[in-house]
């Protein structure tokens, strides 16, 4: 059985007095035992949220890292041994917004994935498509490319210590979500690639939907087979909300 995971997304969002807030609001919940749950604050508040959660079942993650694993002379980036130093025990990689208005590209994306993973951190990858590309049919080819650069580059074992999170980008942030058909093709098409290449991997790895998931869609979502937890942004800003999505997932 996969362990559900539920991760929030702070973006470039917080002060260091509404991160307390954040904090004192996570500390209250109540998270249901078997959900895995883990939040990604801008870098700056990574310690803050470290010595804030102290002792709550809640792992911190990094929303970049750099290309290289190790500190050095790279200016403005952040090393996987310097996150992993901080105590991250996970790390986005390739967020659309990263992908889209930074560049990043999968070349790029591979190399911080292997950063991340040799440093002990895990890689969530995020993979999606744009309205666009859904409405041309490329759905699966686009994601189906993004998954498999990093496949190409690392080899298909490297998934058994990582998590994927398929993000529609038109479903970022705009209210729209995929429906839970939708969202599970894409799911069981992604694990139907790993499967290909390694049936282990395939069955292990957790692939999270992410895309203006709330409470009240989360229990939908999180029913469907391939869909093991979500990368929540907006809800994940709000204790309470972000709490009811958690307990979606132990559902
Ligand atoms: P959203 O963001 O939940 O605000 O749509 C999800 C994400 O970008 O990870």
């Amino acid at each position: 059985m996969r362990r559900p995971l539920v991760a929030g997304n702070w973006k470039m969002h917080g002060t260091r007095a509404s991160v307390a807030e954040l904090i004192k609001g996570l500390r209250l919940l109540a998270l249901p035992t078997g959900v895995e749950v883990a939040v990604f604050p801008p870098c700056l508040y990574i310690n803050q949220v470290m010595t804030g959660l102290d002792g709550k079942a809640i792992a911190v993650g990094a929303q970049n890292c750099a290309v290289e694993p190790m500190q050095g002379a790279l200016t403005g980036e952040i090393a996987s041994s310097q996150l992993a130093d901080a105590g991250c025990t996970l790390v986005l990689v390739g967020h659309s917004e990263r992908r889209q208005i930074l560049g990043e590209s999968d070349e790029l994306l591979s190399r911080k994935f292997a950063a991340a993973q040799s440093c002990g951190l895990t890689p969530v990858l995020c993979i999606g498509e744009t309205l666009a590309q859904r409405e041309a049919g490329k759905t699966l080819e686009v994601v189906g490319r993004q998954l498999g650069s990093v496949i190409e580059e690392l080899g298909v074992g490297a998934f058994a210590r990582a998590v994927i999170a398929y993000e529609p980008v038109w479903a970022i942030g705009t209210g729209l979500t995929a429906t839970p058909e939708q969202a599970q093709e894409v799911h069981a098409a992604i694990r139907a690639q790993l499967q290909a290449e390694n049936a282990e991997v395939a069955r292990g790895v957790r692939i999270l939907y992410g895309g203006s998931v709330k409470a009240a869609n989360a229990v939908e979502l999180f029913g469907m087979p391939d869909i093991d937890g979500g990368l929540i942004g907006g809800a994940s800003l709000n204790a309470d909300e972000f709490g009811a999505i958690c307990r979606a997932a132990g559902n």
